[in-house]
This record gives C-alpha cells, sequence and structure tokens, in this order.
C-alpha cells in the first residue's frame, strides 16, 4: 500500500480543495482535481512497473532509455473514475482502456446494499499490467465486484488500483480480497466509515459533485 496522506502538500491541496464545501461545488475544479491526483500517482506508480529498453535515434546519435511497458490496461468504475481515468491516460499514452460500471442498490431504501456490475467494455488482460482505477475506495466492495467480473477477461500479471480517497477499512478489505502482490496507490486514508458507507469526514459523494 503507497499511501501519500499528509506526504505530499501538492496532493494534499488537491484533496483540500476536493473536501472543502466551499469550493467542491465548482464541478470543473473538482474533476480537475481527481484528474491531476491521477495524474501525479501515475508518476509515482510508474517507478514500480516494468520497463522496456528501448533505444532512441535523436539528430547527433542514439541513446539507450528506459520506457513504460506496453501492455497497461487502464480500467475505471463509472461514473467517478473517469476523471481519475483521464488523469492516469494523460501519462500512460499508449495504455489500453477499459469501462465498468458499478452502482449500489440499497436494499428496501436502508443501509445494507449489493453492488450491481452491468456494463463492461474492455480488451484482454491476459498477462497484461492492470490499472484498476476509482476515486473512492469507501468499503471496497465495489472495487472487489469489478476485479471478479473483470478476470473473465483473464488473469491480469501485475495489478495497481489507484483511488484518492479511502478508509481504513476499505484498504484492509482490498488487502485481504487481492492478490497479495496488488499495489494500491492513494492520495489520502479517513479512519471512519458511516452506517451508509460514506467515508467520514471524507467529500461527500464523488459521482455527484463531478457529474450532479
Ligand atoms: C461510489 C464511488 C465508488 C464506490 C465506492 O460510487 O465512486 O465507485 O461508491 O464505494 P465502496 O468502496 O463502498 O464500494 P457510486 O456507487 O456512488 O456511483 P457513482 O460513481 O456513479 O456516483
Amino acid at each position: 500500500i503507497h499511501d501519500f496522506t499528509s506526504q505530499s502538500s501538492l496532493l494534499n491541496q488537491f484533496i483540500t480543495e476536493m473536501r472543502d464545501v466551499s469550493i467542491q461545488k465548482d464541478a470543473m475544479r473538482f474533476r480537475r482535481n481527481i484528474e491531476r491526483v491521477g495524474e501525479v500517482l501515475s508518476y509515482e506508480c510508474s517507478k514500480v512497473l516494468e520497463n522496456t529498453n528501448e533505444t532512441v535515434t535523436t539528430p547527433l546519435g542514439t541513446k539507450d532509455t528506459i520506457l513504460p511497458v506496453k501492455d497497461v490496461v487502464i480500467c475505471s468504475i463509472l461514473r467517478a473514475g473517469l476523471p481519475l481515468h483521464q488523469g492516469i491516460l494523460n501519462y500512460f499514452d499508449q495504455a489500453e482502456n477499459a469501462f465498468v460500471s458499478a452502482y449500489r442498490d440499497h436494499i428496501d431504501d436502508g443501509d445494507e446494499f449489493e453492488i450491481v456490475v452491468n456494463y463492461m467494455a474492455t480488451p484482454s488482460l491476459e498477462g497484461k499490467t492492470l490499472l484498476l482505477v476509482d476515486p473512492m475506495l469507501a468499503t471496497g466492495r465495489t472495487m472487489k465486484s469489478v476485479y471478479d467480473v473483470l478476470l473473465r477477461q483473464g488473469t491480469p500479471k501485475n495489478i495497481h488500483i489507484i483511488s484518492v480517497l479511502g478508509s481504513t477499512e476499505g484498504l484492509n478489505y482490498v488487502k485481504k480480497h487481492f492478490p497479495e502482490d496488488t499495489h494500491l496507490w492513494i492520495a489520502a486514508v479517513d479512519d471512519q466509515l458511516n452506517s451508509r458507507g460514506y467515508i467520514v469526514p471524507g467529500l461527500g459523494d464523488a459521482g455527484d459533485l463531478a457529474y450532479g
């Protein structure tokens, strides 16, 4: 787990604006802040991804260099995953892309809910590097449900979860239900979840704040 809580004042600036009730109403800034977190975490994540060795020809000679692996698939969870997806795609410009829908279906309008996954468009994941993307990791159940469905498209070689804000419980859930070598990149973690599974103090409903 790569938890950047309080480690980076830049990331904190983005998250603080997303939390702040007087700033988060600006949906364009909210989306851009999610995207900026995606850009920063992509860079951090790139430091541990496999590389390929290549040689570039300049006007004056050649230079050996390392480049990102070509087999990266960015998979984001609709809706709130979209701006985070874009931030990651801004840097991994060769990546393939997958989109999966997931929503909480509250039973009898109560606190209990099931995760419904009913849309998926994805390339094969067999042997590839999967970046699984959702800005909010509350209970962790959405991430796990989506992963279960994705496995029908093949087994990825490496899994990196990229998220903006999580709860301690969500992190523990992911640790328990994903393969041991899964990396989790997250900009901030709060301690509490309320009875409806919302992160406290959190920031509210990221999907609504981004898209109304
Ligand atoms: C929110 C959020 C995550 C999920 C996290 O989505 O964007 O996808 O809940 O919760 P969990 O970790 O407890 O499963 P929501 O269902 O509100 O859909 P939306 O993105 O379309 O608003």
